[in-house]
């Protein structure tokens, strides 16, 4: 089993989460695989983050993970759903997938084709885990690193078409890299995503990356050796930027809530707030 270093053992945390919400008798989701990818890992990453988010001798000031988690894998769910069954939708990109279990747990047209990036590390593992597991769609893996030169060429060999229309999902990304790289990254998404794709993704903003009561939570990635890097106040305007017209919804709000979320959503122009933000949309 390859080791994982600090950022990619961060899908041991999704899938660690996505397994406790399964558990629930009042569940989001159900990921049937989540436990078995996680491994003996889970009970020490959730302690872990249930010690900085609900400590034991004063109210929560930190967003809840695992009510943010579970909501989030939701709404990511139902989107990529609602895509996947767009005639237009033909092609897939999970970048990254880390421990995601979509391709597995849900049903699939079977005019997809579905792309899970991640780095080498990280799509062994996972194969490693779900050993004798078939994938519901046809399923594709790309192995590389999102600031390498080339991983669109690999990405293409693998089968993806940029001029047909895609969906991507940047799901539990943005806040690792840097923010030029992250740039980099919009835009060379961008560049290979042809008119009419859609583009998902879930961002921070900044004060999430600097407000005193946001430390406790800081602290545990930093610990661990993946800090949060990047976040914006403008989730709009940055994919605009690279010619994605997008919405960002907040959980909390309606269309981003599920009966879950635990804390108020002070208006957007409120700005020493911390935030994160799904942003969803299509490029122009
Ligand atoms: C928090 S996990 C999220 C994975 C998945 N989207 C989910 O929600 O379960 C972060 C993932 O980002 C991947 N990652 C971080 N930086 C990357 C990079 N430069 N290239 C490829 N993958 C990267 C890690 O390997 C890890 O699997």
């Amino acid at each position: 089993m390859p080791v994982l270093n600090p950022v990619e053992r961060t899908a041991l945390l999704t899938a660690a989460l996505r397994a406790a919400e399964t558990r629930r008798g009042d569940r989001l989701y159900e990921d049937p695989y989540a436990a078995g990818l996680v491994g003996d890992a889970g009970a020490g990453l959730l302690a872990e983050i249930r010690a900085a988010t609900f400590p034991p001798d004063r109210p929560r000031s930190l967003p809840s993970t695992p009510d943010y988690n579970a909501i989030r894998t939701r709404f990511f769910d139902d989107l990529l759903q609602h895509a996947a069954h767009a005639p237009e939708t033909t092609q897939i990109v999970l970048a990254p997938a880390g421990m995601d279990s979509r391709a597995y747990r849900l049903p699939w047209p079977s005019h997809i084709r579905y792309f899970e990036v991640d780095r080498p590390a990280v799509l062994e593992f996972k194969a490693d885990r779900l050993d004798g597991v078939r994938p519901r769609v046809d399923h594709r893996t790309v192995a590389v690193d999102l600031t390498a030169d080339d991983w669109e060429d690999r990405l293409v060999a693998a089968g993806y078409d940029p001029s047909v229309p895609s969906t991507w999902l940047l799901e539990g990304l943005l806040y690792y890299i840097p923010e030029a790289d992250a740039h980099r990254m919009l835009e060379r998404v961008a560049a290979i995503s042809a008119p009419g794709s859609r583009i998902a993704a879930d961002i921070v903003n900044q004060a999430a990356l600097t407000l005193p009561h946001m430390r406790g939570l800081l602290d545990v990635f930093a610990g661990w050796g993946c800090p949060w890097v990047f976040g914006t106040d403008e989730p709009e305007e940055l994919f605009e930027s690279y010619g994605f017209d997008v919405r960002a919804v907040q959980p909390g709000e309606p269309d981003a809530d599920f009966g879950r979320w635990p804390d108020p959503v002070p208006p957007r122009e409120v700005k020493d707030v911390r935030r994160v933000f799904f942003v969803h949309g299509r490029r122009r």
